[in-house]
């Protein structure tokens, strides 16, 4: 596609497949996340009842390796593309590794949570995880003493800032999607309103997502290859 000018409205959709050049798996891969659990256990709200200190075992491990991880040529490439859109730009991320805001960009939604967060199960009361004593079995609340719970959006939970993304959306010109299996709604299904909207949407992915059917442009292969090359054609700087 051309160049893109700098007063259009680009929201950008990331998934798991952006971060696995930076090491970290994605869920629905061989060899992926959830290959020793079951969904259900660990990324459910009834599993962490059933056994918290096997949740927390869980995040707190993926916390860890969020914390060395580094981003790659993929998530640098989208600090330029928000460099030269500014206000118009804004980026949506299922990831919960903290790697966007690590590469530089200010502009993110992280709709299903952050590994570096949680909060207390009965009075809410959130804090990082530093904060939390996390090395806990299973950490308690400063305040009441009750669980903490990782401030992961669990399936069956609503994601965080919905409203605030339907009204990206809504005024989007370019959607563009990357790294993601398109199978977990809402996300989803953002593709969908975008282009009902009229927007233009680009998909970048190393396999087909199930959502093709509503791309303009689909890109297949590792975004940290193809992305980098993109942003140079659609700012015209490099
Ligand atoms: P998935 O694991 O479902 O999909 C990752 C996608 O990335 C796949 O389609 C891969 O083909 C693709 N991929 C892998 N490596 C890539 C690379 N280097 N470059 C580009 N694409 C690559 O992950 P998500 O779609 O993010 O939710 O999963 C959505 C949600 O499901 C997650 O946020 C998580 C999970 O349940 C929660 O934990 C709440
Ligand atoms: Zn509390």
């Amino acid at each position: 596609m051309k160049k893109l000018s700098p007063k259009d409205n680009i929201v950008v959709l990331t998934g798991a497949g952006i971060s696995a050049e930076s090491g970290i798996r994605t869920f629905r891969d061989s060899g992926g996340l959830w290959e020793n659990h079951r969904i259900e256990d660990i990324a459910t709200y009834s599993g962490f009842r059933k056994n918290p200190a096997l949740v927390w075992e869980f995040y707190r491990k993926r916390w860890e390796q969020s914390k060395i991880a580094k981003p790659n040529a993929a998530h640098y490439a989208l600090v330029e593309l928000e460099h030269y859109f500014n206000d118009s730009f804004t980026l949506i991320t299922q990831n919960v590794d903290g790697l966007h805001t690590k590469a530089g960009n200010l502009s993110v939604v992280e709709m299903h949570g952050s590994l570096n967060r949680c909060y207390c199960t009965s009075c809410k009361h959130g804090l990082s995880m530093e904060e939390a004593d996390a090395k806990q079995l299973i950490p308690l609340c400063p305040i009441c003493g009750s669980y903490l719970r990782p401030d992961i959006v669990w399936f069956g939970e609503i994601p965080i800032s919905l409203f605030e993304i339907e009204n990206s959306l809504k005024k989007c010109d370019v959607f563009i999607i990357i790294g993601t299996s398109g199978v977990v709604y809402p996300a989803a299904g953002f593709v969908m309103t975008a282009k009902l909207m009229g927007a233009k949407t680009i998909a970048i992915n190393l396999e087909s997502p199930d959502n093709l059917t509503f791309l303009d442009e689909f890109y297949k292969g590792k975004s940290g290859d193809i992305l980098p090359g993109l942003v140079k054609e659609w700012t015209g700087i490099g």
